[in-house]
């Protein structure tokens, strides 16, 4: 077990990359049989994703494409707060097997929105690719059709993902020591 220090916060290792390597090639060669022949749309939700959506995409043995998008907040006018909005969908979707490519689903709302989002654009079918899933958090009812790796309600960084914006270079996956 390594710890690291980022502003105020210690982490300790909880998934080493070895075994987060091992469960994305499982979830790489899933989606290698679902796809097949249907040349999918990997789309990548920034910033935390792109780690994961590169290993994805290399285990990936079908023809596949990818493009990324974020999902911009801003303040409502209204008592529902923030609104987020899809930027960056350059591509036509129309039609296409479209795969989301995320960090982590926690409690599933980002996925949600991008799902009502892409759904309007017609696609030929919208799945869900995540690396982590926390299925206690999710308050919403999803379908997510990909996990790599299930985890407990902790807070976790490394392998793309921050703590604000910092630990996204870390090999490893640690997650935040409880005082
Ligand atoms: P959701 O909309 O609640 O599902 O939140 C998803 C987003 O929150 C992810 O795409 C991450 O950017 C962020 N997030 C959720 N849990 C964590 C965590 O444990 N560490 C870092 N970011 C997280
Ligand atoms: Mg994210």
């Amino acid at each position: 077990m390594s710890r690291v220090t980022i502003n105020d916060k210690t982490f300790e290792t909880s998934i080493p990359e070895a075994e987060i390597l091992k469960r994305i090639k499982e979830v790489a060669e899933r989606i290698n049989r679902d796809m097949a022949g249907k040349n999918p749309l990997l789309l990548a939700v920034l910033n935390g994703s792109f780690i994961f959506a590169a290993d994805l995409m290399r285990n990936l043995t079908i023809p596949c494409e990818i493009s990324f998008v974020k999902l911009a907040s801003y303040q409502g006018t209204t008592s529902t707060g923030t609104i987020k909005e899809v930027i960056g969908l350059n591509e036509d979707i129309r039609n296409r097997e479209i795969i989301i490519v995320e960090d982590i689903v926690d409690t599933g709302r980002t996925i949600e929105r991008m799902l009502d989002t892409l759904g309007t654009h017609c696609p030929a079918g919208l799945h869900v690719c995540t690396l982590l899933l926390k299925p206690d958090k999710l308050t919403v009812p999803l379908n997510i059709e990909y996990a790599a790796m299930e985890i407990p309600n902790d807070f976790i960084v490394g392998y793309g993902l921050d703590y604000n914006q910092q630990g996204r270079n870390l090999k490893d996956i640690y997650t935040l020591v409880k005082e």
